[in-house]
């Protein structure tokens, strides 16, 4: 699993440790993950390309470093990946923002595409898809597939949490893609759900149950 990089930052794993309490709050868990999202970027963005551009300090001119081409694109897999949205583009604030709307049906867990909004000029962008949860990876299969139709430059996925069925799922169907991820649960329940997990991570970001 070359493609798999577990972000194991003692800072990460404290704060995904408070969120997976189940008597963490609404408010406590989304300030978490924001905190989390930004740490995060900051692994998933290590590898962007740099160009040196000529600028003046106030002392004199010098050659410094940018980082190069288009701005990123985030995808949030709605609804949940909103949650991580706020935290990365507290780093990367000119960063363009896509959609995807999947729901899962609940029988037969597959993803159904509801919304696809993204930004001009795909195939000069590079893309981070985000969606906390990788579980039976069906939602992140399905949004990836679609992504590729609009031929971006390349393709990341972060989560905060998955498991080995939803790292299989990936592997069969984008082996391409890297995955970041902090940490990899046990298994998934018969609901499709991670355990040990952190329940719906939808829920618990917007207050809905
Ligand atoms: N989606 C969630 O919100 N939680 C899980 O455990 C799996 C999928």
């Amino acid at each position: 699993m070359s493609n798999v990089h577990l972000i194991d930052h003692p800072l990460v794993q404290h704060k995904l440790t408070l969120m997976r309490r189940k008597d963490a709050s609404t408010n406590s868990f989304r300030r978490l993950l924001n905190e989390l999202a930004l740490l995060m970027t900051y692994e998933v963005t290590r590898d962007l390309p740099m160009q040196d551009i000529e600028i003046e300090t106030p002392l004199e001119t010098m050659t410094a470093k940018v980082v190069d081409g288009k701005k990123l694109v985030f995808v949030s897999i709605l609804r949940a990946g909103n949650g991580i949205l706020e935290g990365m583009l507290n780093v990367v604030p000119g960063a363009r923002v896509g959609h995807i709307g999947l729901y899962r049906d609940p029988k037969t867990l597959t993803a159904v595409e509801y919304y696809f909004k993204m930004p001009s000029d795909m195939h000069e962008r590079d893309v981070i898809v985000v969606d906390p949860m990788l579980a039976t990876g069906n939602s992140a299969i399905a949004a990836i597939d679609r992504l590729k139709e609009t031929r971006p430059k390349s393709i990341k996925f972060v989560c905060l949490l998955t498991c080995p069925e939803g790292l299989a799922a990936m592997a069969k169907s984008h082996p391409d893609v890297p995955i970041y991820t902090a940490a990899i649960d046990r298994q998934l329940n018969e609901h499709g759900y991670i355990l040990p997990g952190l329940g719906d991570a939808g829920d618990r970001i917007f207050g809905t149950k």
